[in-house]
């Protein structure tokens, strides 16, 4: 079986799916791999990369696509919302599809997808078990985002990061908090500490305490009964208004005292909550600044506009979206190995094997011959249950 590799084609999106390094596994393990031209030049690796680990060149999409049984992409359509419905045309009954699907989206685009007739997998529903650690693209890409998220901040900030003593006086370190502490949101505290913050960090999950101060950053506790805080995945639950109203009271004095807030907190399925509101903004220091990470899911601070920087009394907001994509080289070395685990996890004897005993493929799995088959994503949009798969 062949797996094409199609350049990207979302508006600034600077990643591959698949980097040479991990041709040669899938070439082991009895696969072909066929790329599209300069699919990988923005993240910085060139044609002849692909060909010396054996990977064939394309001359265009098309080829890619008629050719491949298998597509690995970055954004298919759906995570890709400009412009990936070119790509359902390209696609047949039977193909493979791998990559970010925003399967929790919109009916219409997973339905659009469904009608194809390709057997398509999300990478966003990959099972937060040890076993799938390997394979898991929000886990990576969040690394990457929260990395990025702070070097943004330190760019934009009037104020230096570090104590610096110098001849000419003391610098005092910049004060940076971070509301949610995931994977983006820790990695996010380790880099604000290596550039020498103090920095502060709150998430509604009290487990995560320790994992703040083991990274040299400080809990913030509020004063507040979180019931239910996360669910068996580790993810966070939605909490009710009033929680929220009292959670807004209660940082509001937290996000004064800070020069940068960075805020990634968000609830599978749902809107992020707001947790930031313009009065709170209001009360921050000229020339701070918040770097919202969630502006995708309608954003943390309530005045984020998706995808712009903005300046509301003299406090910078940047809601900009696809930070991962400002990495493309690290990136794309960190998605290519999750697709390339997910994939060989699947093929036997140069083969796809879709086992749906196995919880990695049939969590994963969204369409198949021209249905929705996944029972999350059926009650996610209310569509009647199935007797198949799960
Ligand atoms: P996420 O991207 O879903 O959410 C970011 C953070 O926001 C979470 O920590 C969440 O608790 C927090 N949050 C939600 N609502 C909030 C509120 N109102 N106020 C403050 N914070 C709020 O999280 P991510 O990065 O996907 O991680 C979720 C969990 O899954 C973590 O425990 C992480 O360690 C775990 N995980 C486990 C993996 C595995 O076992 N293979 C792989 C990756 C993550």
């Amino acid at each position: 079986m062949m797996v094409g590799v199609p350049r990207e084609s979302f508006p600034g999106e600077r990643r591959v799916a698949i980097v040479p390094a991990a041709v040669t596994s899938l070439i082991k393990a009895g696969l072909e791999v066929l790329v599209e031209s300069d699919a990988g030049l923005e993240a910085g690796y060139t044609n002849s990369e692909y060909d010396s680990k054996g990977a064939k060149i394309a001359l265009s999409r098309g080829d890619v696509f008629a050719r491949a049984d298998i597509i690995a992409q970055v954004l298919c359509c759906g995570a890709n919302d400009l412009t990936g419905a070119a790509d359902l045309p390209l696609l047949r009954r039977g193909q493979f599809l791998i990559g970010f699907m925003r399967p929790m989206g919109t009916l219409e685009t997973v339905q659009a997808i469904a009608s194809t007739g390709v057997t398509s997998f999300a990478v966003e529903l990959m099972p937060r078990t040890t076993r799938a650690q390997s394979m898991d693209a929000l886990s990576s890409m969040a690394t990457a985002s929260g990395y990025k998220a702070v070097l943004i901040a330190a760019d934009t900030l009037p104020r230096i990061f570090p104590m610096l003593t110098t001849a000419a006086g003391t610098i005092t370190p910049a004060r940076v908090l971070i509301i949610g502490v995931g994977v983006a949101g820790l990695q996010a505290i380790a880099t604000a500490r290596r550039l020498g913050a103090v920095v502060s960090a709150y998430d509604v999950r009290p487990a995560v305490k320790e994992q703040v101060q083991s990274l040299g950053g400080r809990f913030v506790e509020l004063p507040l009964e979180v019931k239910d805080a996360q669910d068996a995945g580790g993810y966070a639950k939605a909490q009710d208004e009033s929680f929220y109203q009292r959670q807004r009271e209660l940082l509001g004095k937290v996000i004064a005292e800070s020069d940068v807030v960075i805020t990634t907190a968000v609830v599978p399925g749902k809107k992020a909550p707001v947790l930031v509101t313009k009065e709170m903004v209001t009360g921050m220091a000229q020339g701070s600044v918040v770097v919202e990470l969630a502006a995708e899911r309608g954003g943390n601070c309530e005045l984020t506009k998706s995808g712009e920087k903005i300046s509301v009394n003299g406090v910078t907001i940047i809601g900009w979206v696809n930070l991962a994509s400002s990495v493309p080289y690290h990136a794309s070395q960190m998605y290519s190995k999750n697709v390339s685990n997910f994939l060989l996890n699947m093929v036997k004897d140069g083969k796809v094997n879709v086992n749906l005993q196995d919880d990695i493929v049939s969590s994963t799995l969204v369409t198949e011959g021209g249905e929705i088959v996944n029972s999350r994503i059926r009650e996610q949009f209310g569509l009647p249950a199935l007797a198949q798969v799960g």
